[in-house]
C-alpha cells in the first residue's frame, strides 16, 4: 500500500471524504473569498475530533490530526500488531520514496533531499551536530530562537569551541531590511552559518528567509532554517528560498501524527553532514542516512501520507488565507480596546495564523488561567526574551464563532 493511500476502516471517514469533496466543489476558488466561507470550514471542522468543552487555541504547541489520519494510524497499527517484524518492517517500511515525493511536492524541493524524522528537534539538531565546524568558527542565532536549538548550539560550542553570535530582537518588526541588516552587521569572515527561525514560535513573527539566504551565501556562509511553524502553515518553496538546511515538525501545521518531522538538506550538502544517529556510511550522499533511528513507530510514519492528502484537500493557499482571516478576526477587534494590544504585526508579510495578546497590568499566566477557568479557552502564556503575552493559535477547524467567543472573553478580562 502506498503511503498516501487512505486506509478506510469502518467507513466513517469515507463518508467524511465525500462531504469534503462536495464542500470543495462548492467553495470559491479565490482563497481570499473561501477564507470567510463558514460553510466550508464547518465541514473541515467535522473532520476533526473537536472538544465540546475546551476551545483549543494552542495549536502552535501541537495540532490534533483529522479523523482520517487517526483512522489510518489505527489501521496501520492493527496491521502491524499481529506480526510486527513482518508487517511493520518488511511490508510497511519497505518504500519511503512515495512519502518523500509527497512531502517534497509540498516543500518545493527534490524528493532525494527529504528525510523523515520524529520531530523538528531531531531534524534541526542533525544539522547543528552534523555540520563540520572547527574552533573559532562563528554561528549567528537569536535569543528568540527555540530553546532546544539554543541548547544544542550551546552544547556544540562547549564541545568544539565554536563562537555563538547572539542577536536580540524586539519583535514585532515590520521592516525586512532592518532584520536583514542586523544579521549583516553580525557577519564576519569567520561566519559559517545563520540559524534562522522562520516563524518565531513565541509570537508569530515571520523572518525573511529568502533575503537571509542570499545574505549568507554572499558572505560564503550557509543558512539553517527552523521551519517548525512555517511548513504547511503558509505557502513557500525551499527551492525558491535557496536555503541549505530546513527542519520542521509535521505534527504542527500539517496535522500529521504526534512524533513526526522532516529534514531537508540541499543535495550537494548531504555528503558533508554527519548523521545524528550513525549509519553504515556516514559520508553517503543519500538522504536516507539521516533516518537510522532504530525501532520506531512505522504506523505513525505511514499515516503522514493521509495528513498530506487531507492538507491538499484544503489547499495551502486556502489554509493560509483562512488562518490569517481567523487571526485578524480576533486581533483587529481587540486591538483598540483600552489596555489591550496585539504584540504581532498584522501585515501579511510578517505573520500568518499566530499572534500575541497583551493586556496592560495583567500577567499572561493570569490571563491564561482566567480564559481557561471562566471561558473554557486553552491558550498559552509566553514570557521569553522581550516577548510577554498570551499566544493565540487557531487552526483550520476553528470557526468564526470561536473567535467571537474569544473576543468577548478578552473584553471581559480587560475590564475586570
Ligand atoms: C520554532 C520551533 N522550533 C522547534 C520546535 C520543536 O519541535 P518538535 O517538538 O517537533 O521537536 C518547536 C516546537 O514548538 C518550535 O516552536
Amino acid at each position: 500500500m502506498g503511503s498516501g493511500a487512505m486506509v478506510y476502516g469502518n467507513g466513517f471517514t469515507k463518508e467524511l471524504g465525500q462531504r469534503i469533496n462536495e464542500a470543495q466543489s462548492l467553495v470559491d476558488s479565490d482563497p481570499l473569498k473561501a477564507a470567510s466561507d463558514e460553510n466550508f470550514w464547518e465541514v473541515v471542522r467535522s473532520a476533526y475530533r473537536v472538544s465540546d468543552n475546551l476551545m483549543n487555541l494552542n495549536n502552535g504547541g501541537v495540532s490534533p490530526h483529522p479523523l482520517i489520519v487517526e483512522e489510518a494510524l489505527f489501521n496501520y497499527h492493527e496491521i502491524c500488531n499481529s506480526v510486527p517484524s513482518f508487517h511493520m518492517w518488511r511490508e510497511l517500511d519497505s518504500n519511503k520514496d512515495v512519502l518523500r515525493e509527497q512531502l517534497s511536492l509540498l516543500a518545493g524541493c527534490a524528493s532525494e533531499e527529504i528525510a523523515i524524522q520524529r520531530n523538528a528537534t531531531e531534524a534541526i539538531e542533525t544539522i547543528i551536530f552534523g555540520l563540520p565546524l572547527k574552533k573559532g568558527d562563528e554561528v549567528i542565532l537569536t535569543k528568540q530562537d527555540y530553546p532546544n536549538m539554543i541548547n544544542a548550539w550551546k552544547q556544540r560550542a562547549i564541545r568544539d569551541k565554536i563562537k555563538l553570535v547572539w542577536l536580540d530582537f524586539d519583535f514585532p518588526i515590520e521592516d525586512e531590511q532592518a532584520i536583514v541588516a542586523r544579521f549583516a552587521e553580525a557577519i564576519t569572515p569567520k561566519t559559517k552559518l545563520l540559524h534562522v527561525t522562520h516563524v518565531i514560535n513565541w509570537m508569530g513573527q515571520i523572518l525573511p528567509v529568502r533575503a537571509l539566504s542570499q545574505l549568507a551565501h554572499e558572505n560564503g556562509a550557509e543558512i539553517l532554517v527552523d521551519g517548525a511553524h512555517s511548513f504547511a502553515q503558509f505557502d513557500f518553496s525551499l527551492h525558491d528560498f535557496d536555503c541549505d538546511y530546513f527542519g520542521t515538525s509535521l505534527h504542527k501545521w500539517l496535522s500529521a501524527p504526534f512524533g513526526t518531522g522532516m529534514l531537508f538538506v540541499k543535495k550537494n550538502k548531504i555528503k558533508k553532514i554527519f548523521p545524528l544517529l550513525a549509519s553504515a556510511n556516514p559520508r553517503s550522499s543519500k538522504i536516507s542516512k539521516f533516518e537510522h533511528s532504530g525501532t520506531r513507530s512505522i504506523p505513525i510514519e505511514k499515516a503522514i501520507g493521509s495528513a498530506v492528502y487531507f492538507h491538499n484537500k484544503i489547499g495551502i493557499e486556502r489554509k493560509e488565507a483562512r488562518l490569517r482571516h481567523l487571526k485578524n478576526s480576533w486581533a483587529e477587534r481587540v486591538n483598540h480596546l483600552p489596555g489591550v494590544s496585539v504584540g504581532t504585526s498584522l501585515k501579511d508579510d510578517y505573520s500568518c495564523g499566530i499572534a500575541l495578546l497583551q493586556i496592560a497590568g495583567k500577567e499572561p499566566v493570569d490571563i491564561e488561567r482566567r480564559l481557561l477557568k471562566e471561558f473554557g479557552i486553552h491558550a498559552i502564556a509566553i514570557n521569553w526574551h522581550n516577548i510577554v503575552g498570551l499566544r493565540i493559535t487557531p487552526n483550520v477547524y476553528t470557526l468564526k464563532k470561536d473567535m467571537d467567543r474569544l473576543v468577548s472573553a478578552i473584553q471581559t478580562i480587560a475590564k475586570t
